[in-house]
């Protein structure tokens, strides 16, 4: 089985080859081809990556490439993880909402929405040129926005799956207060990507009996301060939310914090060349500890579980992915992109049946849904009008005179990302 990984020279790219190594019975590599254009870079990630593979006893083959089209030429599954102009575009996405007194975050509210204008035609890019190697390989995006960047992928026929670790976080964290094993986890996990609740916590399966109820009562308090929500909203919505609804269930809250506090872009900035640092020693041969102040744990467990399902051999499992939404929330249109269950084949993804949303979800998913498409126009098509439309589409924006402010600014720090700008 080969693999290749876009993005490949990520100072996270360690992560998800310790993932690979210990996995390696669930997801058989041979070729492993990390693609990146940062050459230097590359090397040493590289360099690193084939000396955790040494020590683990992997047998699997790494390469390296900063040639897109024979990096992916056979790769059965190709991961994206990828980040338009680093973590200085991802400052900018971060601070400059902020003087409108709106959040600044790299997926969430305007800061999300330059990600999604500057990720979008690259992503669809890179996808024309694996589909054009290989017809037959999946994609795998973790490129954030995932959910736009999905659904810009399924809109354009390609066979793709979005995916993201808050899941996984949840079902580890969850086990490990139940004192369960993690495949004993079973989430009702609902929404959309960064915009989901944990409606039930299942013990054994899909029809297990739901613990939600007893782990709110015991660690709530610990699940709150992990959320950095009060714990009134555990108790009182009976559900978890996602640490990404702090931005709407505590918004005015975290614009004064990030006011206050340096930047997560600066913060990862500082870690990353600590990292890249580490990286380089030659007698490094595993994932340093630094590595797991990142917000991406698991995220090679989640890679691998979906890789094996869709490349296995007749195996199903289920597990939370970005796909399409074709029903499954009848409020939002066949083709949104949703984040539920599913379960997940060589066929792809078929999401689980969810129960009738209470309007307290369906109704924030549905204008999140609603911004999204907009999103993705402005993706597709460029032009301020439909930047601007998008904003005021945002449940967080919502204002004229604000989405006003909002575009001008996201047009005059992203001029360089926009073709069209
Ligand atoms: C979580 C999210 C990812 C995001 C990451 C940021 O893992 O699910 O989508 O990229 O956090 O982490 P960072 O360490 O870069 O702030
Ligand atoms: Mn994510």
């Amino acid at each position: 089985m080969k693999l290749a990984v876009v993005g490949g020279g990520s100072t996270y790219t360690p992560e998800l080859i310790d993932g690979f190594a210990r996995l390696r019975d669930t997801l058989p590599i041979s070729e492993l081809v990390l693609i990146d254009p940062a050459a230097e870079r590359l090397e040493l990630i590289g360099g690193l990556a084939r000396r955790i593979f040494a020590k683990q006893g992997h047998p699997g083959l790494i390469t390296t490439t900063s040639d897109l089209d024979a990096g992916v030429a056979d790769a059965d599954a190709v991961l994206i993880q990828l980040r338009i102009g680093g973590q200085a575009a991802r400052l900018q996405d971060e601070t400059w909402p902020l003087e409108c007194g709106c959040v600044g975050q790299e997926t969430t509210g305007a800061g999300g929405l330059a990600k999604a204008l500057r990720t979008v035609p690259v992503v669809l890019d890179i996808a024309e040129r694996v589909r054009r190697s290989n017809p037959d390989a999946w994609i795998i995006d973790f490129t954030n926005p995932v959910g736009i960047v999905t659904r810009a992928l399924l809109q354009a026929g390609h066979k793709a799956v979005g995916l993201c670790n808050v899941a996984i976080g949840f079902q580890r964290r969850f086990a490990a207060m139940l004192d369960l094993t993690p495949a004993d986890i079973h989430l009702d996990h609902v929404g959309l990507n960064h915009l989901t609740w944990e409606l039930g916590v299942r013990k054994g399966g899909p029809e297990g009996e739901n613990l939600l109820p007893q782990l709110i009562a015991r660690h709530g308090d610990a699940i709150a301060a992990d959320l950095r929500l009060p714990r009134a909203v555990l108790d009182r919505l009976g559900v978890v939310p996602s640490y990404y609804l702090r931005y709407f269930y505590a918004h005015d809250e975290v614009v004064r914090e990030l006011g206050t506090k340096p930047s997560r872009a600066a913060e990862v900035a500082a870690m990353e060349k600590e990292l890249l640092g580490l990286y380089g020693d030659p007698a490094l041969d595993e994932k340093p500890e630094l590595l797991a102040k990142r917000g991406g744990a698991f995220y090679s467990e989640a890679a691998v579980d979906l890789a094996a399902a869709l490349l296995g051999d007749g195996g199903s499992a289920v597990q939370v992915v970005n796909t399409l939404n074709n029903g499954i929330l009848p409020f939002l249109p066949d083709d949104a992109v949703v984040e539920v269950q599913a379960r997940v084949d060589r066929t792809g993804p078929s999401p689980l049946a969810v129960p009738r949303l209470d309007p307290l979800y369906s109704g924030l998913i549905a204008h999140v849904t609603a911004y999204e498409d907009l999103a993705l126009d402005a993706a597709l098509r460029g032009g301020r009008e439909r930047v601007f439309k998008a904003l005021l589409a945002h449940p967080l924006v919502g204002q004229f005179d604000l989405a006003e402010g909002l575009t001008d600014r996201l047009l005059a720090h992203n001029k360089e990302h926009l073709a069209w700008a």
